[in-house]
């Protein structure tokens, strides 16, 4: 059995407590989060026998063997490091961090003491986008040559996932004093994995982000209203691919919409998981000249938690790992800089 403890009892650890609880092998024991009432609310919810409010407690059981990091961006570096010093594996939420240079101390920090370390990319759950991987790998579509992906949020505009301008679970990431590196940190993180684990390393970028006003003086309350919520990214893959990626949260009509669509000089494939987890669009071989597009069913893949837990019990640490979110920090910084320089920058190979 599994002993696992979540720290952070916000609205993306329940998702964890009901995941890691359906799996075999796996104890959920314990909660820590800074707010008290919210850890013992979430324990009462879920089932697990303690919260706390003190993480070095929680991480002083030695019957714990590893943790799920679900705090807020700004959090993860230092509640990750007192995991990883206490000998705990690790699935940290992303972004891993909020910089590379913190990302890249913690995925040190995981190797050196020899913790099994993941991060939670999560639409590495979506069986289509392994197959897609494969496709590619085996030379299916030929040499890539243009790449497009695109995450659409809208909860700026629609009340679908509750009020904005009212919650702090959506403030947060509006405000880059409370540690967000807006939509490009939150979920540009996740566009960026979704379309370089099929297609390969980014090599450069050249970035343009945006931040609307949205409220009065761009306040509310303790939040300055100062992140990015579009982000536009030219990108060239390794493979000499070009590419665009976007991330949005004013896209209206959308509630949470993934894409990719991926061309080569001797096929294509796309990628909605709107339409379907579990399936892609190839258009390949002859039917590239009519267009002709047929879809194929992409065979199951292990969710991330599995996979984590999976990871603990035969000590093969499976990817996206510690060193694969510090990879995709580097990109976000490198974007920063582009935005903020209104220049392309190259990145290390
Ligand atoms: N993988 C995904 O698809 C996905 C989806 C949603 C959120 N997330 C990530 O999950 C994390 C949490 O997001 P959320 O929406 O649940 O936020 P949230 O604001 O609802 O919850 C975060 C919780 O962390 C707690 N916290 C902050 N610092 C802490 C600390 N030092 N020790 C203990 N608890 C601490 C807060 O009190 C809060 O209860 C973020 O990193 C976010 O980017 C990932």
């Amino acid at each position: 059995m599994i002993r696992l403890a979540i720290i952070g009892a916000g609205s993306m650890a329940g998702e964890h407590a009901k995941h890691f609880g359906r799996l075999h092998g796996v104890e959920v024991v314990a909660v820590c989060d800074l707010d008290g009432d919210r850890a013992r609310a979430f324990a009462d919810t879920y089932g697990i026998p303690e919260a706390y409010t003190d993480l070095e407690a929680m991480l002083a059981r030695d019957d714990i063997d590893a943790v799920s990091n679900v705090t807020t961006d700004a959090a993860h570096k230092a509640t990750s490091l007192a995991a990883i010093a206490s000998g705990k594996h690790i699935l940290c939420e992303k972004p891993l961090a909020t910089n590379a240079a913190d990302a890249e101390a913690m995925a040190a920090a995981a190797r050196e003491a020899g913790v099994i370390n993941m991060v939670n990319l999560s639409y590495r759950n979506a069986p289509a986008i392994h197959q897609a991987r494969e496709l590619i790998a085996a030379g299916a579509l030929g040499r890539i040559m243009h790449v497009d992906a695109s995450y659409r949020q809208s909860w700026l505009v629609s009340h679908a996932w509750g009020r904005w301008d009212q919650d702090s679970q959506w403030l947060w990431r509006l405000s880059e004093g409370h540690g967000s590196k807006g939509v490009l940190g939150d979920v540009g993180v996740h566009i960026l994995d979704f379309a370089s684990f099929p297609v390969g390393d980014i090599s450069a970028v050249n970035c343009k982000l945006k931040c609307f006003d949205k409220a009065p003086d761009n306040r509310i309350g303790d939040y300055r209203l100062d992140a990015n919520d579009s982000a536009l990214m030219r990108v060239e893959f390794a493979g000499g691919a070009l590419g665009t990626l976007q991330a949005t949260r004013w896209a209206t009509g959308h509630h949470n919409s993934l894409s990719l669509s991926v061309h080569g000089d001797r096929g294509a494939l796309r990628v909605d998981l709107d339409a379907a987890k579990d399936r892609l669009q190839v258009c390949l071989g002859e039917d590239v000249h009519p267009a002709r597009w047929r879809e194929v069913t992409a065979p199951d893949t292990p969710s991330l938690y599995r996979r984590f837990i999976a990871g603990i019990e035969s000590g093969h640490n499976d990817q996206p790992d510690f060193a694969r979110g510090a990879a995709l920090q580097r990109v976000l910084d490198a974007c920063f800089v582009s935005d903020a320089e209104d220049r392309s920058l190259a990145l290390a190979g």
